[in-house]
């Protein structure tokens, strides 16, 4: 079969208005926790989402980074300041976040400003990532040029021993962003295409606005 004839008619009851939520982030919330606390294979992670960024040029890059937390202050991801997402995120504060969970045919779209969270959240999250996952994540210079595999496992191993029975220090480099966002957009798949879409603007006042769009 070719691409061209790969298509899926989805089959998923009526995402219904009156169900809708007011506020965005408990409509994030119980989508979430559908399939968070859903019995699904170990290598599915309700978590991975799609972080889209842009330079000052308005190039665009799109990469998979895994949400660590969500509240209505916003949505907070953890990765190296000095990576290339890092620095269009310097150049142009705004992002998007798409997730795409196939078996309940759904996906959620965020955009929003990031801003660096505060250093005691990326301390503590970063102490409590296991400590091969700290060596990794000083040892990385993210996004830059890497001769071969065996100088980043050596700058891993003489981290371990310089480290030796201490904590590893929180580098500068590595942290956390939250993404605040100013619309969101919930979609359900349904029948002939025909799917339910519904968006959450953010109105001057604070108060979201819910409009049907077009699929
Ligand atoms: C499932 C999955 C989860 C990932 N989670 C993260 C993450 O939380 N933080 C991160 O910096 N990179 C994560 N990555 C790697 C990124 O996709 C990307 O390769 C890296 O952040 C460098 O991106 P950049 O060069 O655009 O900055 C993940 C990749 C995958 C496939």
């Amino acid at each position: 079969m070719g691409i061209e004839d790969l298509r899926r008619d989805y089959q998923r009851p009526a995402l219904d208005p009156n169900s809708l939520d007011p506020s965005p982030f408990r409509q994030f919330s119980t989508w979430f926790e559908d399939v968070h606390s859903a019995d699904l294979p170990d290598w599915f992670e309700v978590n991975a989402m799609t972080l889209a960024t842009a330079d000052e040029r308005g190039f665009v890059t799109a990469r998979i980074v895994l949400l660590k937390g969500y509240s209505e202050a916003g949505f907070m991801f953890f990765t190296n300041y000095d990576s290339a997402k890092g620095q269009q995120l310097l150049e142009n504060p705004r992002a998007s976040l798409v997730f795409y969970w196939p078996h309940v045919e759904r996906q959620i779209r965020v955009n929003g400003s990031v801003t660096k969270t505060e250093a005691a959240t990326s301390d503590k999250y970063f102490h409590a990532r296991p400590r091969g996952s700290q060596l990794g994540a000083v040892a990385s210079a993210q996004s830059q040029p890497l001769a071969d595999r065996q100088s980043l496992e050596q700058q891993a191993a003489e981290l371990d021993q310089r480290y030796a029975d201490q904590e590893i220090p929180r580098p500068d480099y590595w942290g956390g962003y939250l993404l605040e966002p100013d619309s969101l957009e919930f979609w359900q798949g349904r029948n002939n295409r025909l799917h339910d879409r519904f968006s959450y603007d953010l109105e001057a006042g604070g108060k979201w606005k819910i409009t049907r769009l077009a699929p």
